[in-house]
């Protein structure tokens, strides 16, 4: 996975992606004004803690240590979808999926073992699309399961539309993963206005958030997690410039594209 990782970062065009520690949710705005003194420095912009009881479909995964190093939103009570980098590869009993705990360091929840992973067969990497996996577990867990976009849910990705993305990632570009679960409140971006920060952006594959003037974000570690537009799973966060940077928005997979192909896995 830390392969993976790294090979994500270096296509994102991150150069300093050797330094960067594995994390997630990114509410930054020192990308900004560096050299604001600590004191000074805005509050946490648009990131804020989130309960459990209000999301109740976002999970994340760890390694069978219990380290986590991703999201992912239960689609059905045993059936997890996440993105494809985090867990291509990977054999179905490396990876856990803990539902219903806000703070890692609770015991809160459950603790799932992995018996299935489907990565979706186009899925190269994150820059060429298509980067969404379904695990499946080993039991079914008690908690509400989140829609997956389709086809008819165009109007959910218009451009300015409000969405909320959710995770235990870094809540600083190159910092630490956070301990408890976090959620930031972007916009969508048009996909002209995401073409120009992204060259290789798919509009068919891929969806941007997050402000024009940075500042609120996803992160490291937050990947695999949801992005969600009234109540329905529209993206997952996939990659990105860095977190939170001027004119660098988060890009999430498009899962309205791959509902078919996703449905398909979660059965009827
Ligand atoms: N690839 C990262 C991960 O594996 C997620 C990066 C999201 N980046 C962003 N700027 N929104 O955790």
């Amino acid at each position: 996975m830390a392969d993976t990782r790294r090979r994500i970062w270096s296509m994102a065009g991150l150069l300093a992606a050797a330094t960067l520690s594995s994390g997630l949710l990114t509410t930054t705005a020192s990308a900004t004004e560096p050299d604001m003194p600590e004191a000074k420095k805005p509050p946490i912009v648009g990131g804020q803690p989130a309960k459990i009881a209000e999301h109740p479909w976002v999970v994340y995964l760890t390694d069978t240590q219990g380290n986590q190093f991703c999201g992912g939103t239960v689609a059905k009570a045993n059936k997890i979808v996440t993105a494809a980098h985090c867990v291509t590869g990977e054999q179905p009993a490396a990876v856990q999926v803990v539902a219903g705990r806000e703070n890692k360091q609770s015991t809160a929840g459950e603790v799932a073992k992995v018996t299935g992973i489907w990565v979706h067969p186009r899925f190269q990497n994150a820059n060429s699309g298509a980067d969404v996996a379904v695990l499946t577990l080993d039991q079914a867990l008690p908690h509400q399961p989140l829609a997956v976009a389709a086809k008819q849910d165009a109007p959910l990705y218009q451009p300015g539309k409000m969405s909320t993305v959710l995770g235990w990632g870094a809540t600083a570009e190159g910092g630490q993963a956070s301990q408890t679960l976090q959620k930031a409140d972007v916009p969508l971006f048009s996909d002209q206005d995401c073409q120009k920060a992204y060259p290789q952006y798919k509009a068919d594959a891929m969806v941007c958030a997050g402000l024009p003037q940075g500042g609120m974000d996803s992160c490291q570690g937050d990947s695999g997690g949801p992005l969600v537009v009234e109540n329905k799973l529209v993206g997952i966060v996939s990659t990105g410039n860095g977190c939170a940077r001027p004119n660098a928005p988060g890009i999430y997979t498009r899962v309205s594209t791959y509902h078919d192909d996703v449905q398909a896995q979660l059965g009827s």
